[in-house]
């Protein structure tokens, strides 16, 4: 039963983060036949303006890297128009991780994407859901589905900031 929950688990992830939240496919950026929107969200793992906590569960109180089975972090990271630190800030994301597979892998992403001043959607926002499901939004986005996925990005700046581009592919239902 376990190892069928993980294959669905596996089948069903869209975002596919594994857990160490490097490796993923890149879903292809041609196949949104509807709004498509790309940005960076930066997660400081670190130091004083750190962006993610170690808040519960296994290790809690822990950095990022004493993250096991069990652990459930909180986020409060930047969006971003650019991979650089000093780029244009476009809002926030805002949600939980939780490490829920034993073996390490998928891990359950819940996350609110909330557009501020330095953006066209100032105000708006949408929800991805474990899968990388967008099951609505607010603002701009009300009446819009879809889903989306961040991918690490390899050339970053300085630890401990870590980035990630996401592809975000709505419509309307
Ligand atoms: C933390 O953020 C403050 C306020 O933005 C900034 O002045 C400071 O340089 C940052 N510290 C580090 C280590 O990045
Ligand atoms: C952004 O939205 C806020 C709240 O809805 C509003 O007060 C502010 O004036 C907006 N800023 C811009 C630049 O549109």
């Amino acid at each position: 039963m376990a190892s069928s929950a993980l294959v669905l688990l596996y089948t069903l992830c869209v975002l596919c983060y594994t857990y160490s939240l490097q490796t993923l496919a890149m879903a292809s950026s041609q196949s949104c036949r509807g709004l498509h929107l790309q940005y960076y969200t930066h997660e400081i793992r670190g130091g004083p303006n750190n962006t993610i906590l170690l808040a519960a569960g296994t290790n809690q109180g822990g950095s990022f890297s004493d993250g096991r089975w069990g652990s459930f972090f909180v986020f409060d990271n930047m969006i971003k128009a650019g991979l650089s630190a000093d780029s244009k800030l476009l809002g926030k994301i805002t949600g939980t991780t939780v490490l829920t597979v034993k073996a390490g892998g998928p891990v359950q992403f819940l996350a609110q994407h909330i557009f501020g001043e330095g953006s066209k959607y100032n105000g708006s926002s949408f929800t991805t859901i474990p899968g990388g499901i967008i099951p609505g939004g607010t603002g701009y986005f009300e009446g819009y589905s879809g889903y989306g996925q961040g991918v690490e990005q390899t050339v970053v700046p300085a630890e401990p900031r870590h980035v990630y581009l996401w592809d975000v592919c709505l419509s309307k239902y």
